[in-house]
């Protein structure tokens, strides 16, 4: 008899755990509890017949396994219920994907831009945002009370510093870092109290650095050259005009033939054909020597050029600021990695 309820118990353990719904747990109930035709009921009825001197041991299993269906049962049915299933969820309905998001576009234009440095065999260099006036003003040779520090609307902050204006400062913290030959370059924020559709308080500039023996403005064009043609069209062509930063002599700014026009002029290079790009020039000699290197025996070049430009201009983007609202509306529209 104990052998015959321990395998009925397994059947119903089977049964029970792969019922699916609530008709096969309303069928299983019938089968083992029903009081007419239930297994168990039916063999409670037998208990009479059983020798009466096992008849209290086996009354207890029988009592006990009945006990334990009813547990197990009512268990199943409640989970049943307040399954999701139970509840209405449709298990048939094809997943919702959750939103991708693209690489930012001032972002995807930052890899490119330092991937073609890289090929050129610069590396890439950082420095805070935070600065000091040493290192964003004074090391770079502008004066105390120099005019030239107003173009650079500072944002000040308390206790001596500032918000980087330019990523110039990279050339002095690579410069007091290293010894020459060295070629780096160093891209990300700078901030200025400006903003309109071409200006934005925070915006993005990259800075590049080669110092060694024998460097000339030669190198500097070419270098500049090369990267224009790689990041716009391989036949844009560049121009330096002479132009006055206090961190280079000469100093210039330089232009490129427009990426859209190909120079014959158009709305966005104001039909002059040439779009202004950045500045660049050769390391000040004073430079060099305020961070410990020797101006006759080593030369340089710097450059700065606008990031944001960059990116407004090879995807077509009219107004800086729209960078900058972080609309998915609009940042869904450059969809790159
Ligand atoms: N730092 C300058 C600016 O933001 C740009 C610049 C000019 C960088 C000349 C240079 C350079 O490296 O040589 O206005």
């Amino acid at each position: 008899m104990q052998d015959r309820l321990q395998s009925l118990r397994e059947r119903f353990d089977s049964e029970i755990s792969s019922a699916a719904d609530a008709a096969a747990l309303v069928r299983i109930r019938a089968g083992y509890l029903s009081r007419k035709g239930g297994v168990l009921s039916q063999l409670l009825r037998t208990l009479k017949e059983v020798d009466p001197a096992q008849r209290p041991a086996v009354g207890d299993s029988l009592n006990s396994l009945k006990r334990y269906m009813e547990e197990r049962l009512a268990l199943a049915e409640d989970s049943l219920a307040t399954s999701p299933v139970a509840q209405g969820l449709d298990v048939s309905l094809p997943g919702r994907m959750p939103p991708l998001g693209t690489a930012h576009p001032i972002n995807q234009v930052r890899r490119e831009i330092e991937e073609i440095f890289l090929e050129m065999g610069f590396s890439l260099a950082h420095g805070p945002e935070v600065e000091t006036d040493y290192f964003n003003f004074v090391a770079l040779n502008f004066p105390i009370d120099h005019p030239a520090r107003d173009t650079q609307d500072t944002f000040y902050l308390e206790g001596g510093l500032l918000l980087r204006t330019h990523t110039s400062p990279v050339q002095i913290r690579t410069l007091k870092a290293r010894k020459p030959p060295l070629k780096i370059i160093a891209l990300g924020k700078v901030y200025r109290r400006d903003s309109d559709v071409s200006h934005s308080p925070m915006f993005h500039q990259v800075e590049g650095l080669a110092v060694a023996e024998g460097i000339t403005f030669a190198d500097l064009k070419g270098t500049v050259l090369t990267f224009a043609r790689r990041i716009f069209r391989d036949d844009t062509q560049v121009r330096f005009r002479p132009s006055y930063f206090p961190f280079v002599e000469p100093g210039a700014e330089f232009d490129l033939s427009c990426v859209l026009c190909a120079g014959q002029g158009c709305a966005t290079c104001k039909r002059s054909g040439w779009l202004e790009m950045g500045g660049a020039g050769m390391v000040h000699p004073e430079v060099l020597r305020l961070s410990g290197h020797d101006p006759q025996s080593v030369s340089g070049f710097a450059f700065g050029l606008g990031v944001d430009r960059i990116a407004m201009l090879k995807f077509g983007i009219d107004d800086i600021r729209l960078l900058f609202e972080n609309d998915l509306r609009f940042l869904h529209q450059f969809p790159g990695s």
